[in-house]
Formats: structure tokens, sequence, C-alpha cells
């Protein structure tokens, strides 16, 4: 089982960017958390990271049919990228869209989600447990589908 993790703009600042709010951890330090989970679970990870609405979109496209699932952080984009959505919409695969903070507690142009209803669901304000909690979830998700 090979599960995609894709994250968007500024993500590539944990660590660095509002500490208080987005957590301590680096995206590479989350990213081999999910590493050490991925292989107690028997499961591939397979990680991409852009500043770039149209890279990530690339991205969902190529992999589409050779992921079994996708967990994104779309950063920002969340909030009014229907280019996204519409990519994500076509997708054929479990997706589960992850948030570091509770956005629906923040500013009001974060509380509304513009992806997540083209998601299978949403985990967000958990800081970086949301990801762990959304490979967990997409495995578990994956394996009843094969029942
Ligand atoms: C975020 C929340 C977004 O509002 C913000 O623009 C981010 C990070 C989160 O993980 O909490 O870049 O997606």
């Amino acid at each position: 089982m090979k599960i995609l993790i894709l994250n968007g703009p500024n993500l590539n600042l944990l660590g660095e960017r509002d500490r208080s709010i987005y957590g301590l951890k680096s995206l590479s330090e989350i990213e081999n958390c999910l590493v050490s989970r991925a292989s107690e679970l028997g499961v591939e990870v397979l990680f991409f990271q852009s500043n770039h609405e149209g890279y990530l979109i690339d991205k969902i496209q190529e992999t589409a049919g050779k992921v079994d699932g996708l967990i994104i952080n779309p950063g920002a984009l969340t909030h009014y990228s229907y280019t996204l959505r519409d990519a994500l919409a076509d997708l054929k695969i479990p997706t589960i869209e992850v948030h570091l903070s509770n956005i629906f507690a923040r500013e009001a142009f974060r509380n509304t989600t513009i992806t997540a209803p083209v998601c299978t669901g949403l985990i967000a304000g958990f800081g970086w447990r949301s990801y762990l909690t959304a490979l967990e979830l997409i495995v578990s998700i994956i394996n009843d589908r094969g029942k």
C-alpha cells in the first residue's frame, strides 16, 4: 500500500514559522515520524511539498493511479483554491485533509475550507499528530475496502 503525503505553501518552513500555532517540529521531522509509523503499519509513504499550486495539482494527477490514498495539508490554498479542489474531486482514492492548527478557531478567513468537502474527511488542530492520525485512519479505511 502506498500513501502520498502532500504539503502546500509555506509548510516547508515548519519549525521556524509561528511555533506557538504550528509546533516545533520541522516538516522533515514530521515526515520521519510518518515513515516510522508507516513501517510499523507495513505501508509505504511518499512525500511532496510545494509552494506552487500548479505543482501540487501536477503531482496529484501524476500519482492518482499509482497510490492507494492521499493525505494533504493544502496550507492557505485550503481557503480559496478551486483548482486544487477540482483536482482532489477527480480522485477515486481515499483522501484526508489535515491541518496542524484548528482552522475553525482562528481568523475568519481560515474558517472555510474549499477543499475538505471533496475529501473523505478532515483532521485539524492536533499539530503534527494530525498527520499521524490521518495515516492510521487512511490505512484502516483502505484495508477495510480490500475486504
Ligand atoms: C494550515 C492552516 C492554514 O490556514 C495556513 O495557511 C497554513 C497551515 C495548518 O496546517 O494549520 O499554512 O494548513
